[in-house]
């Protein structure tokens, strides 16, 4: 458990794994592969199945259909205390009559494990997750974060060979849910040990990730790095749960070399790059351009200006760090643009002006419509 010793941790795999509850269906075939050491966040609104998946890698839940396969052996009929995996639940509970060291001994006391092993266990673990000084305490006498970490340590300790954890600091304040995002991500890269941590939130997510696997009704939306599904979302699902997403309906008028002309519902045209390996739309076919308010350029309107969107500013909001400029173009569609607040407000760009929306070409990605 000491950062220095080497640990075993294993992949994990599921093939085709579905899941129903009488007539709701709760995961819809969902292939996934993680890699030994990787953390992957299940990310994806409530009840899109995210808990269900987890429990049933955990062997809590039993499929309908599929495989669940840990260090490549297929764990389907092996019960959950032999699957070599730590789970914290969502609704996770400390032992209230046990001190903290007395919690994260109990599951290696369970297990007839010498007195002594145990006690250098349990100190190791507790000092990985900082709770050196806080053995002799009660669950009552923790904050919130420090009982997040009591339940870890209990996790952690029996030396899982894959972490699951459900949500796990869903009952935290920002300030302190952000500071344990680091810590935990910190410790995971200590310990090695691979991690598939639920969450519903996808700042937590691109904060911690190796990669996210997004899930809407059941189904396995996209699985990528952080900046993958970020930046080239797969579906208007996808662009729109993870950060904030500006979708404008156009029409593809010209194909050029990796790239094409759209044109927009006020007869503005804009380039559109098309990344490599992705497919060019025919001329003619209706799309969804969608780019990232951070991205967008705006300039006050000037006369027999072309090749621009044209919007106007409803409304302008500080938000400390930004600036959020909400737009409304001439056919009614609402746009949002960040500007970071590193200089002066630039002129002309208040409240009723009319202004030029732009970006650059490799900024838009196009979705089917
Ligand atoms: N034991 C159960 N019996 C019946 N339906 C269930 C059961 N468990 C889950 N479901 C349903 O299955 C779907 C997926 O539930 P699941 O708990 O996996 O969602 P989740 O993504 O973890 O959501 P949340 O973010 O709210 O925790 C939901 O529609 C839920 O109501
Ligand atoms: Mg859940």
């Amino acid at each position: 458990m000491t950062p220095a010793s080497p640990r075993r941790t294993a992949g994990v795999e599921l093939r085709g794994l579905h899941k129903r509850y009488g007539a709701v269906v709760a995961v819809v075939s969902l292939d996934l592969r993680i890699e030994p050491g990787e953390f992957v966040s299940l990310l994806g609104p409530s009840g899109c199945g995210k808990t269900t998946t987890l429990r049933a890698i955990a062997g809590l839940v039993r499929p309908d259909a599929g495989q669940v396969i840990v260090g490549g052996r297929v764990m389907n009929d092996v019960p959950v205390h032999r699957r070599g995996l730590g789970l914290v639940a969502q609704n996770y509970a400390l032992f209230p009559h046990m001190t903290v060291l007395e919690n994260v001994t109990f599951g290696l006391r369970m297990r007839g494990m010498q007195p002594a092993d145990v006690m250098r266990r349990a100190h190791e673990t507790l000092a990985t997750v900082q709770l050196g000084k806080m053995e002799d305490r009660y669950p009552r006498e923790l904050s919130g974060g420090q009982q997040q970490r009591v339940a870890l340590a209990r996790c952690l300790v029996v030396e899982p060979d894959v972490l699951l954890l459900d949500e796990p600091l869903g009952a935290l304040d920002k300030k302190l849910r952000e500071a344990m995002q680091v810590e935990l991500k910190l410790l995971q890269r200590q310990v090695g040990i691979t991690t598939i941590f639920v969450t519903h939130d996808q700042e937590e997510a691109l904060t911690m990730s190796d990669r996210i696997a997004v899930m809407h009704q059941g189904r396995l939306q996209q699985m990528g790095r952080p900046q993958e599904i970020y930046e080239s979302p797969q579906n208007r699902f996808v662009a729109d749960f993870i950060g904030v997403c500006n979708f404008l309906e156009c029409r593809v008028t010209r194909r050029e070399n990796a790239a094409v002309v759209v044109s927009f519902e006020d007869g503005a045209l804009a380039t559109v790059s098309i990344p490599a390996g992705t497919a060019v739309p025919a001329e003619g076919a209706r799309v969804v351009a969608t780019v990232r308010p951070e991205k967008i350029v705006l300039k006050p309107a000037q006369p027999g200006f072309a090749g621009a969107l044209h919007a106007q500013l409803d409304d302008l909001v500080y938000v400390g760090t930004a600036v959020h400029y909400h737009l409304r173009t001439a056919a009614g569609t609402r746009l949002v643009a960040y500007r970071q607040n590193n200089s002066a407000q630039p002129p002309g760009l208040l409240p009723g002006a009319s202004v030029l929306v732009s970006w650059e070409a490799d900024a838009v990605r196009m979705l089917p419509e």
